[in-house]
């Protein structure tokens, strides 16, 4: 660090208390629960190759995904850090298979708050040391506070969040957040354990130059997919763009946050709804990308108007700088 006075992130959550709409303190305790877990996690995911916590755990989660050490460990964390420190009513995870309702000891009083939560994002990749995430989305129960947490605290729309965020374990680790009033990064300092605030109020740049898509499936894509990518790779204006895909959503998405550009994960003929988890992933990516000025669609519509059904519900997902969305949705609506 250079001799720059930075923030730190838990000085910032004490800032912008009066954000927090009821400043009542249990969203910034909340929100501390999850720095502390994302540096335990980070701390897990650093010393990997070494720890006997590569690959599989030899069972499969609700979707039918190979369940990699690291996502159970990660769940366990998170989970734990979570549920001890009684900030939330409930989480659900996209490693569980149903929700977790959180009790209160001693007749506390019980958060009025519940977390959905991808704990370890892009796990394939992990064997190969490139970067993996945590995206987080809370949102205010809906039902009567101090009784059991019900299946609808959970199935709202992702315009309702309360907060919502990432971590990036990454060539250096980040925690990406919003409280609906813009969008901050804080990135760790390993040697003390603290994060600072290095990007404050992120903003995606209108359009951009990359797109990134697993183009592996080309074959599998709508018509409208395969002609915007046609439209990417065209010598035309400021084209052809460059294609950029890790394969860890949350590093698609940080990488286009700061640079600008689109990421799809488009229905496809196998998965006609698309693989990526609405609840987990799509709601809170979509939530911070519209807080920093882009855009984020099924194709068609706002993601974060959906109305969910279901728990582990997958949704086709545009996401990132506004014009290029748009330019994606008009090739979308042209081929129907
Ligand atoms: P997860 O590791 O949480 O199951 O998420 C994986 C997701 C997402 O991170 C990534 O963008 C996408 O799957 C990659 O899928 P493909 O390998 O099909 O491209
Ligand atoms: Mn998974
Ligand atoms: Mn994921
Ligand atoms: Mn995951």
């Amino acid at each position: 660090m250079s001799d720059q006075t930075f923030q730190t992130l838990g000085e910032f959550i004490i800032d912008k208390q009066e954000d927090f709409k009821y400043s009542t303190g249990e969203l910034s305790r909340l929100i501390s629960a999850i720095r502390l877990a994302s540096k335990v996690v980070n701390r897990e995911v650093n010393k990997a190759g070494i720890a006997n916590i590569i690959g599989q755990a030899g069972n499969q989660n609700i979707q039918g995904e190979d369940q990699q050490k690291l996502d159970v460990l990660a769940n366990n964390i998170f989970i734990e850090a979570l549920s001890q420190r009684e900030v939330v009513c409930g989480i659900a995870s996209e490693e569980s298979d149903d929700f977790i309702e959180i009790k209160a000891t001693n007749n506390a009083h019980l958060s009025k708050y519940v977390v959905l939560i991808d704990p370890l994002d892009g796990s394939s990749n992990i064997d190969v040391n490139v970067s993996v995430g945590t995206i987080f989305s809370i949102y205010r129960r809906v039902t009567e506070p101090g009784t059991p947490v019900q299946m609808e605290d959970f199935l709202q729309k992702g315009i309702k969040q309360v907060a919502a965020g990432y971590v990036v374990y990454g060539s250096s680790t980040m925690i990406v957040y919003t409280t609906g009033n813009g969008v901050n990064g804080f990135t760790l300092d390993p040697s003390i354990g603290t994060y600072y605030l290095s990007h404050p109020n992120m903003k995606i740049p209108t359009s951009g130059k990359i797109y990134s898509i697993n183009e592996g499936n080309y074959i599998k894509f709508p018509q409208g997919v395969k002609d915007y990518i046609k439209y990417c790779q065209l010598e035309e204006d400021d084209r052809p763009y460059t294609s950029r895909y890790i394969g860890s959503l949350v590093s698609d998405f940080h990488r286009n946050m700061i640079k600008g550009g689109i990421y799809i994960y488009p229905s496809t003929s196998h998965s006609p709804k698309g693989k990526l988890r609405l609840l987990y992933e799509c709601n809170p990516m979509a939530f911070l990308a519209e807080q920093a000025g882009g855009k984020c669609s099924d194709g068609y519509r706002r993601i974060l108007e959906i109305q969910p059904t279901e728990l582990h519900q997958r949704v086709p997902f545009f996401c990132g700088s506004a014009a290029m969305v748009t330019k994606a949705e008009e090739f979308m609506t042209k081929a129907v």
